[in-house]
């Protein structure tokens, strides 16, 4: 059996072929989507499986058109077709429907649906299908006409690998690890200069979520500057940049010369800050400021594998962190109060971890919840900040160094240090969506998908 009937066997099941009604087939032109920016990219699925899919998409650079649609069935409120190159898809009338993308429901140059939910019949029916080697033109029950290209069809035609090179187009599978895991590193004036090894480490931000770069200019804005060559800096009351230094009347435990626990930077922000520059400009001589560094999704793995309870308790109870101060520099704001509210350990609608907000300087007094369910609180807590740390590691940076972390996934701290020390770190923070934005930008301009 060849891999392309395999899957469909395994995807679509023996049923495909019962109750189905052949289309005519009038085949007019062969050739690529002219529309598409993605032309050359696009159509890379051939009834892959999902692992496969995803490392296929990891090889691709250019692809050939898929040669038209050969064949089409109506098959229970959807549309069966056929490509040239053998692959299939189960296509929804009304989803067809809904993304027609002739001028009039589709505006090419806002790259946006202009047909309203108002006028979109959840019932529609197609009244006559044509197959060609350009693609689909359907004739609907509300009257209209609609045309697809084959490539645009066969990018979103529901099937596993389709759905799979999409999901990686969003966001890059993470890749969990321990305490013996090696922080890549990067060479600041390249970033700058170099595209490919920009790309390189937005990549490596996305699936390890920690990266290295080295020979920083001794400035307190190069991590800023370089944030602001990718897309632009997430401001919060800190302003664009921070001086971690041991402030006379701080107005957060993180600028003393106190040890910091493990931790996420910003959670008192609703939308925490996606990426974390901590650049070192000068470190303490002797012994202390050292940081450590952990995989928070590593260890909220291990907790769903290990304390299921756990896991449950600090992904489903909200806790509140806090951030109240004044100004201790002219760019911070006079004056802050936040409150956010989440769990600890944040899933998404498919059970996936998406963010882990831990910060023992933030977390709030104030819980709420019952009293009789507090102490259980704690020590799932407790049992999952010894995950994080029983796989940290410990290094120490120096000037010129700057650390990058994935600051919803990774945690870090710092040994303490002498009070009168002239060590001197600085903070700025990107969005991730600032930086995936970027990085398929990168992508699509190097022919690259991933
Ligand atoms: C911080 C922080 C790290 C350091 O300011 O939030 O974690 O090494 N600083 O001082
Ligand atoms: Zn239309
Ligand atoms: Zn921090």
């Amino acid at each position: 059996m060849s891999a392309i009937r395999l899957i469909r066997v395994l995807f679509y099941g023996a049923a495909t072929q019962r109750g189905a009604t052949k289309t005519q087939v009038r085949r007019v032109w062969s050739g690529c989507s002219s529309r598409s920016s993605l032309c050359g990219q696009e159509g890379a699925q051939r009834g892959l499986s999902l692992t496969a899919a995803a490392s296929q998409f990891e090889l691709s650079l250019t692809k050939p058109p898929v040669s038209g649609v050969v064949s089409s069935k109506l098959w229970n409120d959807m549309l069966e077709v056929k490509f040239g190159d053998g692959t299939e898809g189960r296509l929804p009338f009304v989803w067809l429907r809904d993304n027609c993308q002739c001028s009039q429901c589709f505006s090419v140059e806002g790259l946006g649906r202009k047909f309203l939910i108002d006028d979109l019949d959840v019932e529609v029916q197609p009244t006559k299908v044509e197959e060609s080697m350009q693609g689909l033109t359907v004739k609907w029950s509300d009257g209209h006409q609609s045309e697809y290209s084959t490539n645009w069809l066969q990018n979103r035609a529901f099937t596993p690998s389709s759905r799979a090179l999409h999901r990686e187009k969003y966001a890059l599978r993470k890749e969990q690890w321990g305490a013996e895991h090696r922080i890549k590193d990067f060479d600041y004036n390249t970033l700058m200069s170099n595209e490919r090894v920009l790309l390189d480490w937005l990549l490596t931000m996305e699936r390890k979520g920690s990266a290295m770069v080295r020979n920083v200019p001794q400035k307190d804005v190069a991590g800023q500057e370089l944030i602001e060559h990718i897309a632009f800096v997430k401001q919060c009351h800190y302003g664009p940049h921070s001086p971690v230094i041991n402030r006379p009347n701080s107005n957060n435990v993180a600028f003393t010369n106190a040890k910091l626990g493990l931790h996420n930077d910003l959670p008192a922000y609703e939308h925490m800050p996606g990426i974390i520059f901590i650049q070192c400009l000068a470190q303490h001589p002797g012994a202390g400021g050292e940081s450590i560094v952990t995989d928070g999704l590593f260890a909220a793995e291990e907790l769903r594998r290990k304390r299921p309870e756990d896991f449950k308790i600090l992904s489903s109870t909200d806790m509140y962190f806090w951030d109240k101060g004044h100004a201790n520099y002219s760019w911070e704001m006079p004056e802050f109060y936040k409150i956010a509210k989440f769990p600890v350990i944040k899933v998404n609608g498919n059970n996936e971890v998406v963010q882990i907000a831990v910060s023992n300087t933030t977390r709030d007094s104030h819980m709420d919840l019952p009293p009789q369910e507090v102490k259980k609180y704690y020590a799932a807590y407790k049992r999952f900040y010894i995950i994080l740390s029983a796989n940290a590691m410990t290094f120490k940076m120096e000037q010129g160094d700057m650390m990058t972390l994935d600051n919803v996934r990774c945690l870090h701290g710092r040994e303490s240090y002498d009070a009168d020390s002239q060590r001197h770190i600085e903070t700025s923070y990107l969005d991730w969506d600032e930086a995936r934005c970027r990085r398929r930008r990168l992508q699509e301009k190097f022919g690259c998908f991933i």
